[in-house]
């Protein structure tokens, strides 16, 4: 749980040092995200513009760092000093934590208006509702079970294509490695680590293990041999990244396979946002497919914004018509055609989206049907907040150290998977 009491005094004296402003202005929005990177603010610039068409005020809280941790601290703050945004980057199970708090406003109105009911696949209505009543609004789908390639430098290495196995990706890496080049471009944040383990085990044990051993948390699969066989596909790929890993943003390893440093990047598709914003070309400078062994599978990580309860109705109006907007037409497609993602919003016409996208779009409703759509776990989706940031850092200590066997690694994981 959140302990929102235990952080109130602490958070009260910070933002008392400050100074800050705490009332909104009319029209106001205030929106609290974490897309700094290249594409990522040009997708966000275009949430603002549309706010903006319709006289409101936008006003950016962008907290910087991959994967939203320093976000959710910098929240968590602003909201025990009852200051909180409009809006929020919040996602999967942490909305429900948010929502049981009592600080999130009900958009019922403008969801009912605007027929989100029918407008969104099931699955992913069900997570921004607390208690049947919608407290967030959607924005896209990212898959994140990705393998981005610089094209050019697989031909350099002579590796033919896009590896469909592990087996044969530790061929293709020992190839990228026998030219100079780095197989793998990696950062170091532990989301990091998670997203490539969280591909591993899908590619290793298929999807219902995936659910079993990352989602049920169940002993049995976390002790398993597949989990065994996972680890040390995982510690494997470990080898053909670059000693200057750690501490790496996750987009400076995006420019590593952008310049021809690097062969691969395993990284959900905030990546071709990336690749995009740098006026690279799908299927020609970059190549993207599911990571090995996955294509059958879909890991899902769904932004979204939940909303705060505020006071003023000026402010109280903008929020709604954010909502209204983040599930509108216009802003589903623009927005995802920059992010990399796909549009939430069911029935979207996909023709201005690359082939990428197509497939994602694709497999998205595919596995649906087969029970290969699973939740990311390193991308907020699947698990508690605690449990997930528990078993991130068992594996990230796995990835860091060499010392820790697989049994133990083993032994640690099923320990954090016990995180209440
Ligand atoms: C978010 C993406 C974001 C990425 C890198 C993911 O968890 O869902 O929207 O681009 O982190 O910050």
């Amino acid at each position: 749980m959140l302990k929102l009491s235990k952080l109130a005094t602490a958070a009260a004296l910070a933002v008392a040092g400050t100074g800050l402003c705490v009332s909104a202005l009319a029209g106001e929005v205030e929106v609290l995200h974490y897309w700094t990177s290249g594409g990522e603010a040009k997708s966000v610039a275009e949430l603002k513009k549309i706010m903006q068409a319709k006289g409101h005020v936008w006003k950016d809280f962008a907290v910087a760092g991959g994967g939203g941790d320093n976000a959710a601290t910098v929240l968590k703050s602003r909201v025990v000093s009852g200051n909180p945004p409009a809006a929020a980057q919040i996602k999967g199970p942490a909305i429900q934590e948010w929502a049981s708090e009592g600080v999130l406003a009900n958009l019922d109105s403008v969801a009912q208006a605007e027929k989100w009911d029918s407008l969104l696949p099931k699955v992913v209505a069900d997570v921004m509702k607390y208690k049947g009543h919608y407290v967030a609004a959607p924005v896209n789908v990212h898959r994140v079970n990705w393998m981005w390639a610089n094209a050019a430098v697989l031909k350099k290495a002579g590796v033919a294509g896009m590896p469909k196995t592990w087996d044969e990706f530790f061929v293709a890496a020992e190839k990228v490695k026998k030219i100079g080049l780095i197989p793998v471009a990696h950062g170091g944040q532990n989301w990091q680590d998670f997203t490539t383990f969280e591909s591993v085990v899908l590619g290793v044990g298929g999807p219902k293990f995936y659910s079993d051993a990352l989602v049920k948390l169940d002993a049995k699969a976390l002790t398993s041999d597949t989990m065994k066989k996972s680890l040390e596909t995982f510690r494997k790929v470990k080898t053909y990244t670059d000693a200057a890993a750690p501490g790496r943003d996750w987009n400076l390893a995006t420019a590593m396979v952008m310049q021809e440093k690097a062969a691969f990047q395993f990284m959900g598709d905030w990546a071709k946002g990336e690749f995009l914003a740098a006026g690279k070309v799908p299927g020609k400078d970059f190549l993207c497919a599911a990571a090995p062994g996955t294509a059958n599978a879909f890991t899902f990580n769904v932004d979204s914004f939940a909303m705060f309860k505020l006071k003023d109705p000026a402010a109280q109006k903008a929020q709604g018509d954010l909502a209204a907007a983040i599930m509108g037409t216009e802003f589903q497609e623009v927005f995802n055609l920059n992010k990399g993602s796909i549009p939430v919003r069911l029935n979207m016409n996909m023709a201005k989206f690359d082939d990428c996208a197509k497939l994602s779009s694709k497999d998205f409703v595919d596995t649906a049907k087969t029970g290969g759509l699973v939740p990311s776990v390193a991308h907020g989706m699947a698990i508690t907040p605690a449990a997930e940031g528990a078993i991130k850092d068992a594996v990230s200590q796995f990835w860091n150290d060499d010392t820790i066997s697989v049994a133990e690694a083993q032994k640690r994981i099923a320990v954090a998977a016990k995180t209440k």
